[in-house]
């Protein structure tokens, strides 16, 4: 599916916000010129992951993915698929067939307990939920080809070996650190013995996200996830891929997954972070890491909502300077708040009031519920025009001339303007000969993986 954009709606005084609350929010908007900015450093900072020498130190990662080969559509047979890393947790059983494809998945809980428990009750629960699916499809007693997104940051040493940098999200397993997360995986199931797989591929959701989307278009040569979490992946040269050690498909190009939600974890970030920003990052389980993903991603974008509005409360310029409890609770305005509260026009307030009651807000003013929704313009724009930055950092980089974007996650998917504003931003931002598409992929993750593994396993 390609959307258009349709005319951004402006933000602007017409609504009437109040000039304190708009003085306030400043710092949350970015002008073109910080933007550009932030795109020169992300391209230094690509530069020194890329690079044999700078890879070491690199804050953006620039893993290589040794997925090469796009498919074509002609990839067929029964897969199974993992997919961890994001909102669920899924196991997914993929029959793709000429230009079709049927799907069965089943969403498993990830308890909290588990999240940040060992690594080895990780594996044994995913190993788990992945024998009562297989019991449950009737293919329990097939040794199927399976494709593992796992999407956080690994360093791969081939298709099927990566060792885990970094957990990033909500996520904190011991004993999983440097460690072959397919190994560990093959280990719970053998620890079973009740089922059989091959593991053809892991993958990235970003990676995914590109498969699936240039299983149609071949065009796709990003992959991006604004979701849980947030991060790119792209098509790059060879030759600039100074880590490649794989074989040469002919083609000349590599996957690299950039891991761009470490960006600014060195502080190339901290001319734009503001003190909601800090805040965030010194209450999260992984104090000054990801703190580029920190700045967009769903994970976070509630919270940075509430934190600005809990302090336009308590200085008086919002709600009469009476908030309430659940509005000065941490985590307890939800990244789906923004969203429903932008996706009511202008000057019509049903959501808002909605979600203020929820909040024990009760007695907000029309003034309130303008000054509220501003906020949450501001920071989901900065989040649109931060991805934005990362968006056209990676097509000036690449300079071909026509790029399709394929995109996934919670935030792209539902916010509704996100998309609106990144077509307008990125354009602004782009080297004009260039010409860029942004396409929503269909279950990157789940399908994705499927891809890789029929890609795989066609050799
Ligand atoms: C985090 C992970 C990354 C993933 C992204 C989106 O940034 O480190 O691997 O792609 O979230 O899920």
């Amino acid at each position: 599916e390609i959307r258009f954009c349709d005319l951004q709606q402006p933000l602007d005084d017409e609504y009437e916000i109040s000039n304190e609350i708009q003085d306030r929010c400043k710092e949350l908007i970015l002008g073109d010129d910080q933007l550009k900015e932030v795109m020169k450093r992300l391209t230094d900072d690509i530069n020194k992951g890329l690079g044999k020498k700078t890879h070491a130190d690199a804050i953006v990662k620039c893993f290589v993915t040794y997925v090469q080969d796009l498919p074509n559509g002609t990839e067929k047979g029964k897969f199974l698929a993992l997919d961890l890393g994001g909102t669920n947790f899924r196991v997914l059983l993929i029959e793709l067939g000429d230009n079709h494809f049927e799907m069965k998945s089943k969403i498993f809980a990830i308890p909290q307990h588990i999240m940040l428990g060992s690594g080895e009750q990780l594996f044994d629960h995913i190993a788990d939920c992945l024998a009562k699916f297989m019991k449950e499809e009737k293919v329990q007693k097939e040794k199927l080809p399976l494709g593992f997104t796992f999407s956080f940051p690994l360093q791969q040493l081939g298709l099927t070996r990566g060792m885990l940098e970094r957990w990033t999200k909500g996520f904190n397993c011991s004993g999983v650190i440097g460690q072959d997360v397919v190994q560990l995986l093959k280990d719970a199931i053998a620890r079973r013995g009740d089922i059989q797989i091959t593991v053809c591929a892991i993958l990235n959701d970003t990676t995914g996200t590109l498969m699936s989307c240039a299983w149609k278009n071949h065009d796709c040569k990003i992959g991006l996830i604004v979701g849980t979490g947030t991060n790119a992946c792209y098509v790059e040269k060879q030759k600039n891929a100074e880590l490649f050690d794989g074989q040469d498909n002919g083609s000349g190009k590599v996957l690299i997954n950039t891991e761009w939600g470490a960006f600014g974890d060195d502080g190339q970030l901290d001319f734009v972070r503001t003190e909601y920003d800090r805040d965030i990052d010194e209450h999260s389980i992984n104090p000054g890491k990801q703190l580029h993903e920190k700045m967009i991603s769903g994970m976070y974008m509630g919270e940075l909502a509430r934190l600005v509005l809990q302090k336009l409360t308590k200085e008086g310029l919002l709600f009469n300077g009476k908030g309430s409890d659940p509005l000065f609770t941490r985590q307890r305005f939800y990244t789906k708040y923004v969203s429903e509260i932008e996706n009511e026009p202008h000057g019509t307030y049903n959501n808002c009031r909605q979600i203020l009651e929820e909040l024990g807000i009760k007695h907000a003013s029309e003034q309130d519920c303008v000054n509220v929704r501003y906020v949450c313009e501001c920071v989901s724009r900065r989040a649109a025009h931060l991805v934005s930055a990362g968006i056209a950092c990676l097509l000036n980089k690449m300079d071909d001339p026509t790029v399709t974007v394929g995109i996934d996650g919670s935030v792209y998917r539902y916010h509704p303007h996100f998309h609106n504003l990144m077509v307008a931003k990125i354009s602004n931002l782009v080297n004009k000969h260039i010409k860029f598409n942004l396409m929503l992929s269909d279950d990157g993750s789940g399908r994705g993986a499927a891809l890789v593994a029929a890609v795989a396993s066609r050799k």
